[in-house]
């Protein structure tokens, strides 16, 4: 098998030459300074599986090494019989080096343990590779069904395998607070567990009865934010405001504006309790970011923005009179006001608000960036404006979302999403000029958990998903999905090798379904009427 039949993502150029290079156990890995974290996690995975060091002499060597004139995470890969050569424009760039070459050896390199009788080959080649997309992310909703740490660092070694190099984490929603923040302790004493969860969609549908939690400390996440740097990957953390705040509500009260005690949330959906906008309100929040920047190094910060409804503004006197008071003159706009108080504070504080594409109502916070979801029309408009955006239209890239319309399919929501449509993601909408184009920093696939409950099902609902994904958000230039699919094929036995519990191409294995547990379908162009009536509001004027 060629080298470029073995790459996924596919590199921008790739050459065959003749020839292999063979690891045995006087092979060592050399490194310069600034590439000696790589060096270091490919000696752990080739050690792993070949039972070799990697730290001889003599031997043919793989040598690693930073070349500030590549690309910032561009590489090449050189494989000759005489030795191996990785070169990154900086040390993600050597990271996403090394994760090609392990992909040109066997798959069983991906094992934790000694496979005694592989022939550790490589076929030689030149590539030469660099990203189409500076934000190829996923966002992982570790709200509604908390992830472990353990399944966390698991998960972004499959992201890093995948070049893929934004992990946006939804810490906080209705129905838990999942971060440790030391001022509010109750956020997690309170927050951080529900009595029970819905199972399944619907009004009607049965709770389970069983109490649900879990939540990261600080040092879980530094631990997390380290992991994740170490192989490229940026961590993205989301508080969520002013709506989906239920967990917090639950925990302070006097967040809310009712007053009225709260549970942390056990139905899914869009919930009306949401935040009140009394300056204790926002100084609460900006000193909960304050935490979370010591956490997270990321340029980044997510306020949520989603989904706040606004019922609860309009019948409440006082929040009435707050509007007054601000000088604000719809709901939209008190909302709007919200966000930029915490936009200033993190843009006095050198970071950057990440947002969904509902921040645009009542006017952007001037350093917002946009998760455009709702479509492309969000993205649009803020590209107009000026404000970057990052692409993630349910339509193609909501990874919850039902797979195919096989009725075993568990818990089908929505539309069915194949892993054709999410290689056929462009995340540049149409109708941009070249300096709107520039604003559009990539995309992500949203993983949301209501009905994804475990790590198992997890596993069901990114893979083999997450890898068109990466090829789509990595690779520039025409798409071959035929091309695309037969790499796919031989890229799931490392899959296998790493114990991944992807989809199956024909449907879910009988331990993948969810019998007799109901969920939501809609047709595309439900779907896309839906999602044109509510953007209409912030659709760019033609
Ligand atoms: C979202 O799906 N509510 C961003």
């Amino acid at each position: 098998m060629s080298a470029a039949d073995r790459l996924l993502p596919r590199p921008l150029h790739v050459e065959d030459r003749s020839g292999e290079f063979v690891l045995d156990a006087t092979t060592s890995i050399a490194a310069d300074e600034a590439a000696a974290e790589q060096a270091a996690l490919l000696r752990a995975a080739l050690s792993a599986s070949t039972g070799w060091g990697f730290d001889g002499r003599g031997g043919r060597e793989i040598a690693l090494s930073v070349d500030p004139s590549l690309a910032a995470e561009g590489y090449r890969l050189s494989v000759a019989a005489e030795g191996v050569r990785i070169a990154g424009g900086s040390a993600s760039g050597v990271g996403n080096g090394v994760q090609a070459f392990l992909q040109l050896l066997p798959p069983q390199v991906y094992r934790r343990a000694t496979v005694p009788w592989v022939r550790w080959v490589a076929p030689a080649c030149e590539v030469a590779d660099e990203p189409a997309f500076r934000w190829r992310g996923v966002m992982l909703d570790v709200a509604r069904h908390f992830l472990p740490k353990h399944d966390v660092l698991r998960f972004v070694d499959l992201m890093a395998m995948h070049r893929l190099n934004v992990l946006h984490l939804h810490l906080t929603d209705d129905q838990g607070w999942r971060i440790q923040i030391n001022r509010y302790p109750r956020l997690t004493e309170v927050g951080a567990w529900r009595r029970e969860s819905q199972v399944g969609y619907g009004a009607d549908a049965p709770g389970d009865g069983r109490p649900h939690g879990g939540y990261y400390t600080q040092d879980d996440l530094r631990e997390i934010v380290a992991y994740a740097s170490a192989r490229g990957i940026t961590i993205v953390p989301e508080i969520e405001s002013p709506g989906h705040v239920q967990a917090a509500i639950a925990a302070y009260p006097e967040l809310g504006v009712t007053g009225e005690p709260l549970e942390v949330g056990t139905r899914w959906g869009i919930i009306p309790n949401v935040l009140n906008a009394e300056d204790s309100t926002v100084a609460f929040f900006r000193y909960v970011l304050d935490e979370v920047l010591e956490v997270f190094p990321s340029a980044f910060i997510g306020v949520g923005g989603d989904e706040c409804v606004k019922d609860q503004w309009r019948a409440d006197a006082r929040t009435q009179e707050r509007m007054r008071e601000l000088g604000v003159g719809s709901e939209d706009e008190l909302q709007s006001w919200f966000v930029r108080q915490l936009d200033e504070h993190l843009t006095a504080r050198g970071r950057r608000l990440f947002g969904w594409d509902e921040i645009l109502e009542g006017g952007l916070a001037p350093g917002a960036t946009v998760a455009s979801w709702r479509g492309s029309t969000g993205a649009v408009a803020a590209a107009r404006a000026g404000h970057d955006v990052v692409l993630c239209p349910d339509e193609t890239v909501y990874l919850n979302y039902r797979q195919s319309e096989h009725p075993e399919e568990p818990i089908p929501l929505v539309v069915v999403i194949t892993v054709r449509d999410v290689y056929a993601f462009d995340p540049v909408p149409a109708g941009l000029t070249e300096s709107e184009r520039a604003h559009v920093l990539g995309g992500q696939a949203n993983l949301w958990t209501e009905y994804i409950d475990s790590p198992r099902t997890l596993d069901y609902f990114a893979f083999p998903r997450l890898c068109a994904l990466a090829e789509a958000l990595w690779t520039a230039g025409d798409r071959d999905y035929d091309a695309f699919a037969s790499r796919l094929d031989a890229h799931l036995a490392r899959l296998d090798a790493l114990g991944v519990e992807y989809r199956r191409a024909d449907g879910p294995l009988p331990w993948q379904t969810r019998p007799g547990i109901p969920g939501r379908i809609d047709t595309r162009a439900a779907r896309a009427a839906t999602v044109a009536a509510l953007t209409a509001n912030i659709a760019p004027t033609p």
